[in-house]
């Protein structure tokens, strides 16, 4: 998304006013890909399962539809289909990878196992530049290949737009240009123009207008969240992250003062949180803020416990007999807002076909518990839009390009029992490798850094005498997704400093080592 164009009053997609391209999810890791991709052209675009209802799809009068990619091969029983009203609609459409080989099968095309598996990249040679879909692209170009299966024969009536050396049908169109078919997958990255051709396709071939930006998502947003609350109140638990903080302030541009957030302080965060979440919600965004200083319930539940999944759940009981003791106190509550994002949705298998995997978090208790209705204003937002929106809204950077820190914090970086004495010397080593990072300017270009205490106890030597304390470990890692990471290659004198610092200013960590572990296999996180 970028800067704001003007949102034309003629409503297409009911739900958002957008013109809209449908992705139809037949499975692929890619799909989600496709929907930011389109996104990244301004368009708007959901992601449904292959077998949604047509009603379903209708509903969003969509522009244009694009078919993912799949495990799944045509000539399998019971593979995914290709739903009648997709040919019907008289829309573009855009098959990828296994979209293109359930249309060409269906149109009357030959499809056939490959006599090998074709993963990674090729050369793609543009045989009709005129089609709108390579516009502006040169002769040859990289992208990616993923397949086993491929067409051997395309349909009648479609002409070939691009091959490689290995697939003479790399990109098919019929003579109306408006169904284009790809052999390789343009969402990700290792395909060059891929971002192109995706935007070639949303606003060229299927005309839709560039709309979705930050600007129009907060105005559209505004008078649906108006509408919906009318003049009750609403409550949103405020968690210091991006994620709540945005949506407490455009709830508060939406709502005002019938917004109250209530912030828990669990004692599990980072050095500085508190005072720094405050002053970002209350002063920057004038919304009322209730702090529970809840510091010494955690610690007395916590007591003696070791067990990580133990930990969590502990966590999120309490955290959820704080909220409820404290939203109890307020009057005339309706609502309860939520943080969704969209890439929850579609894990939870409403979207595409996902994972079928319900993220359960200790929030999602809470509007039951009070009788309360859910508001999930980011949950058609991903999370770099979820920052984009941010910056729309005036969140100050500090908060935008915060690096994610986990529900249950600091509990999950302390291995064994969690004590005072302990949250204080991780704290104070967190803070001083925070401020080593950022002193040589890299705290924006690493995706999440923090220490660790492990747990193990170690000897060392100070002046005369001989120590006994923690090992600390430090983490940083650089990630798109969090989902994959690789470990950070650190500056020595970075990692030099913060050891000598940590081990000569936090008395109880005796030891620092650097965790080069990437993920996967490892994990972020520690526990
Ligand atoms: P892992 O450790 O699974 O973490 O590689 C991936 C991302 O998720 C965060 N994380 C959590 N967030 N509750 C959360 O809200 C949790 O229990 C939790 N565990 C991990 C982690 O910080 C990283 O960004």
């Amino acid at each position: 998304m970028s800067p704001p164009t003007a949102v034309s009053p003629v409503t297409r997609n009911s739900k958002v006013g957008l013109d809209t391209i449908v992705v139809l999810d037949y499975g692929s890791q890619y799909t989600p890909l496709i929907a930011r991709r389109v996104r990244e052209s301004e368009v708007y675009s959901e992601i449904l399962p292959f077998d949604a209802p047509a009603e379903r799809v209708r509903s969003l009068d969509p522009k244009g539809i694009i078919l993912s990619g799949s495990d799944a091969s045509v000539y399998e029983t019971g593979s995914p289909d290709l739903p009648d009203y997709v040919l019907e609609l008289g829309i573009p459409v855009l098959g990828i990878c296994y979209g293109m080989q359930l249309v060409s099968r269906t149109l009357g095309g030959s499809v056939r196992p490959g006599l090998t598996r074709e993963y990674g990249p090729a050369t793609l040679e543009i045989v009709d530049r005129g089609n709108p879909l390579f516009k502006d692209f040169p002769e040859r170009s990289r992208v990616w290949m993923s397949h086993g299966d491929q067409v051997t024969a395309p349909p009648f009536g479609f002409e070939q737009l691009a091959r490689t050396d290995n697939s003479e049908w790399a990109a098919i169109g019929n003579a109306d240009e408006d169904v284009l078919l790809l052999q390789f997958h343009p969402e990700v990255r290792h395909t060059q123009l891929g971002h192109a051709l995706i935007r070639n396709f949303a606003t060229g071939v299927c005309g839709s207008r560039p709309e979705w930006t930050p600007a129009s998502f907060v105005e559209s947003s505004i008078e649906s969240l108006r509408r919906e609350i009318g003049g009750a109140q609403v409550i949103l638990a405020l968690s210091g992250g991006v994620d709540s903080t945005v949506a407490a302030a455009l709830l508060h541009r939406a709502v005002g003062d019938q917004l109250t957030c209530i912030f828990v302080d669990t004692g599990l965060l980072r050095e500085g949180e508190v005072e720094e979440v405050e002053q970002a919600v209350a002063h920057q965004l004038h919304s009322r803020v209730i702090t529970v200083d809840a510091r010494a319930r955690f610690l007395k539940r916590l007591a003696g416990v070791t067990n990580p999944e133990l930990k969590r759940e502990i966590i999120g009981d309490e955290f959820f007999d704080v909220f409820i003791d404290e939203a109890e106190k307020l009057e005339d509550v309706e609502f309860f807002v939520q943080g969704t994002l969209y890439p929850d949705v579609i894990e939870s298998g409403t979207a595409g076909l996902g994972s079928a995997k319900i993220k359960t978090h200790h929030n999602t208790r809470i509007p039951d518990e009070l009788s309360l209705q859910v508001i999930e204003p980011l949950k058609r937002l991903f999370k770099d839009e979820v920052r984009q929106v941010g910056v729309e809204l005036g969140l100050p950077e500090s908060i935008v390009w915060r690096q994610p820190f986990p529900g249950p914090g600091l509990a999950v970086r302390i291995m064994g029992e969690i004590t005072s004495d302990r949250l204080t010397a991780l704290r104070r080593a967190d803070l001083i490798f925070r401020e080593e990072i950022a002193r040589e300017g890299l705290d924006l270009a690493i995706g999440q850094y923090f220490a660790v205490l492990t747990g193990v106890r170690t000897v060392g030597v100070m002046g005369d005498g001989r120590t006994y304390g923690e090992m600390a470990a430090l983490r940083a890692v650089s990630t798109d997704d969090y989902m994959t990471a690789d470990w950070y290659r650190l500056p020595n004198e970075v990692l030099e400093k913060s050891s000598a610092r940590i081990v000569n200013e936090v008395p109880a960590i005796t030891r620092v080592v650097y965790d080069i572990t990437s993920k996967p296999p490892g994990t972020i996180e520690w526990e």
